[in-house]
């Protein structure tokens, strides 16, 4: 169902009348390689339809970690600092001797800049199922290859814990915030950065069959299945909340899909999703589609054209949300 909002509601993002220049195919990202890291641990993992995908814990996570992956998710992490005006998260948090926690880190590159940004930070620890992190990073950064969703170490609390786009990962997400508010200082903060993966379009341009909207039905339909949600944006502030945290803040940011917008920041944050987006059909579907909803991987590739025609055509509107939720633990 193609969530509306009615036009009278007022539109929030403007569109931009005059797209005479654009060219489609100036959406084509020129991250074509297909090449993937021969480090020894390599063997460790599992392949499936030309991707490469983590070993510990093996299918507890759908998507590819391979190196094209590792460039989307580092794309995606300059289209969230140009949401957030340049910022890496909204929580109040100064410099200072902090222990800091970033769950589900990917490549890294959150905690790595967060480090870059805060050098007095004593230690930020990115934890992950696929050790897929650079070796060469500030020297207050460690990572560890571990299962957030499994009873967490014992270990000294964070001033600080962070998680963002871990929608499709996580099943039980109560348990989640429950953990991280075991393990915050009192007095510590928590910050969850996550979408709701449900399209609309403010001026009823995204329609009934649209393929860019199916193929995020179908993508929610799977991720249902597995029972790890991608519309967990929302609830957020409610698991905060229940967990125990106060001072709970949150704010809601649309993501338009293309330069469609006219201002110009929202335009270049549309650039970045779109180019995300079809770098990333392949990574969110190939084994979603087949192994959860029962496709053939040929099917899968027939729609995936209509998607990416779809995609392109700048007459539709289309946005979804991205909340980040931050709150602090009682003194
Ligand atoms: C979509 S990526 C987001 C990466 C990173 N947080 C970012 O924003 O760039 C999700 C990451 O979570 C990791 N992941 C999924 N399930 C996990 C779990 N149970 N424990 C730890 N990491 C997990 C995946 O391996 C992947 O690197």
């Amino acid at each position: 169902m193609v969530e509306q909002e009615s036009v009278e509601a007022g539109i929030t993002v403007p569109v931009d009348q005059d797209l005479s220049e654009f060219d489609e195919e100036s959406y084509s990202s020129g991250i074509e390689s297909y090449a993937t890291s021969l480090t020894s641990s390599v063997t460790a993992y599992n392949w499936q339809h030309g991707r490469r995908y983590h070993g510990y814990k093996e299918g507890s996570y759908k998507f590819p970690n391979d190196e094209r992956e590792q460039d989307r998710l580092d794309l995606f992490h300059c289209m969230f600092r140009l949401v957030l005006n340049g910022r890496l998260f909204l929580a109040p948090i100064e410099d200072g001797p902090l222990r800091v926690l970033d769950i589900g880190t990917g490549t890294g590159i959150w905690a790595i800049e967060f480090a870059d940004e805060f050098p007095a930070v004593h230690e930020v620890l990115g934890n992950d199922l696929s050790p897929i992190q650079p070796h060469w990073v500030p020297p207050n950064v460690v990572f560890e290859v571990d299962d957030a969703e499994a009873e967490w170490p014992d270990r000294q609390p964070f001033d600080f814990i962070h998680s963002r786009y871990m929608c499709g990962s996580i099943q039980d997400w109560p348990r989640l915030l429950q953990q991280a508010y075991s393990q915050t200082k009192p007095g510590g903060w928590v910050e969850f950065q996550e979408f709701h993966l449900v399209n609309y379009s403010e001026d009823g341009t995204l329609r009934e069959g649209n393929n860019v909207n199916r193929f995020y039905e179908l993508l929610r339909e799977a991720c249902d299945k597995l029972q790890r949600p991608v519309t967990i944006g929302k609830e957020l502030e409610g698991l905060a909340d229940d967990a125990g945290f106060v001072n709970i803040h949150h704010q809601k940011f649309q993501l338009p899909l293309g330069i469609w917008p006219r201002e110009r920041r929202m335009k270049e944050i549309g650039a970045v999703n779109m180019v995300q987006f079809l770098e990333g059909l392949e990574a969110f579907s190939a084994a979603t589609f087949t192994s959860v909803l029962g496709w053939s991987i040929e099917e899968v590739q027939v729609f995936l054209t209509l998607v990416r025609k779809d995609a392109k055509d700048s007459r539709v509107h289309m946005m979804h949300d991205f909340h980040v939720v931050y709150a602090q633990k009682p003194l």
